[in-house]
């Protein structure tokens, strides 16, 4: 149990089941797994982190458990059936108490509990009642699952296998007050840490101390660590978009990069901030920061609902290409160059500008739909110049209102003279 829920707010995993059986055929089952716990070395595994539409519709955080959903003749007409390991007394000395059938009917919402054994029957009764038959895509690659699911096709050649995806897609972009409430706390740890971490940014210092510096603020703060490998590059190993060695040591006149974000109550933050590592920007530094800063805040104009990803990227790459201009970066002849699928500022900014967030840090969504209040994004503009060592990106995490973005990510000091200001005070 994640006793960082609230009785009340685990209302959220019921009213997640509702909105996919609303959406679902009549007439239909889909069928859900947990992870599994996957081995490290000898014995030891890596730490269990639950499949995200598990935990969405179940708030289950245990391996080795199964949902089955139902819906008959119309939304009247469902069932919901959550299957977990029976009771292994003497397995408890080693790992402690596994959910009991109550613990997860409580957690869940859920009154059908059963124990594993009883998986195929319950699924055999239903597919008997039952047309379609919704999978995960994904599943289909592990070999467990592709039993399953090739023995399913086979054995029931009438109905037809959908994709969930689209589905879960469509229910998860939308965020309800209750995982934004999340998101929230998850965003004001990651504020703290970098609250915290600040004064240890100086010549000599390692990658990894400021890495140690933000795990302990985050932990003491109730998250369970770092939302993603985190990301802290000195120098020109910012221009590596995912480095996360952090091996290296911060040297002065360099910039130092973070891309950290806490999790909290299996949501998570996703922020981008570049110190200099002597307390003050040169000016090129300074330059390209600014150029960072102005694209940001246009794309914070841009992203608005009732546009798609596709066409925001397409404004916010005109206004790149633009910085990019003034930088002395691009020509106007790159410009009138490039191919209409490959813009030159790709050279120099070479990812997307914004996510969606939520229980994956890159979160799923719609494909190319229209951007709707409750949506949860990033906004994450970079110019990276390896040639002059410089590597910059900035990233906020935003609400869509109707009327306008929330900016959850506001209280980290963003501008390069408070960043300066601050330093400084540590000098
Ligand atoms: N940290 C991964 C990203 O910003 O998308
Ligand atoms: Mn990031
Ligand atoms: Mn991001």
């Amino acid at each position: 149990m994640d006793t960082r829920y609230s009785l009340g707010e685990s209302l959220l995993f019921i009213h997640n089941r509702k909105n996919i059986l609303e959406a679902m055929e009549p007439h239909a089952v889909a069928i859900l797994y947990a992870n599994e716990m996957v081995c490290a070395h000898g014995d030891d595994t890596y730490p269990f982190v639950q499949e995200s539409d598990f935990f969405y519709l179940t708030g289950i955080t245990q391996d080795r458990c199964a949902l089955i959903l139902y819906k008959g003749k119309d939304d009247a007409d469902c069932q919901e059936h959550l299957f977990i390991d029976p009771p292994q007394p003497d397995q408890e000395v080693w790992v402690g108490k596994r959910l009991s059938a109550e613990d997860a009917q409580r957690i869940s919402g859920i009154s059908s509990i059963q124990y594993n054994p009883s998986f195929y029957i319950e699924l055999q009764n239903i597919l008997c009642k039952s047309s379609f038959i919704y999978l995960k895509n994904e599943y289909d690659k592990l070999f467990r699952f592709s039993d399953l699911v090739s023995s399913l096709i086979k054995n029931h050649p009438f109905h037809h296998c959908k994709s969930l995806l689209p589905l879960m897609a469509r229910a998860r972009s939308i965020k309800s007050e209750i995982e934004i409430k999340q998101i929230k706390a998850a965003c004001r740890i990651t504020a703290e840490g970098f609250k915290e971490v600040l004064p240890y940014i100086k010549p000599g210092v390692m990658e990894f101390e400021l890495e140690a510096c933000l795990a302990k603020s985050f932990i003491s703060r109730r998250s369970r660590g770092f939302a993603y490998s985190p990301i802290i590059a000195s120098g020109k190993r910012a221009c590596t978009l995912h480095y996360t060695h952090n091996a290296h040591a911060c040297r002065a006149g360099e910039l130092v990069l973070f891309d950290v974000g806490a999790e909290y109550a299996h949501y998570r933050a996703d922020v981008t901030r570049v110190f200099p590592v002597s307390g003050r920007f040169t000016p090129r530094q300074r330059a390209v920061y600014d150029a960072v800063l102005r694209i940001m805040q246009h794309a914070e104009k841009e992203l608005v609902c009732g546009r798609t990803l596709s066409e925001y990227h397409r404004r916010v790459g005109v206004h790149t290409e633009n910085e990019l201009l003034s930088l002395n970066l691009l020509t106007k002849t790159d410009i009138a160059h490039q191919a209409p699928d490959q813009p030159a500022y790709r050279r120099f900014c070479m990812h997307g500008i914004s996510h969606h967030l939520g229980l994956d840090t890159h979160d799923v969504h719609p494909k190319d739909g229209p951007l709707q209040p409750g949506m949860v994004l990033t906004i994450e503009p970079g110019i990276y110049i390896p040639e002059e060592g410089i590597g910059i990106r900035l990233e906020n995490d935003y609400v869509l209102r109707a009327d306008g973005l929330e900016n959850l990510t506001e209280e980290i000091p963003i501008r390069a003279e408070q960043i300066e200001s601050i330093m400084q005070s540590f000098a």
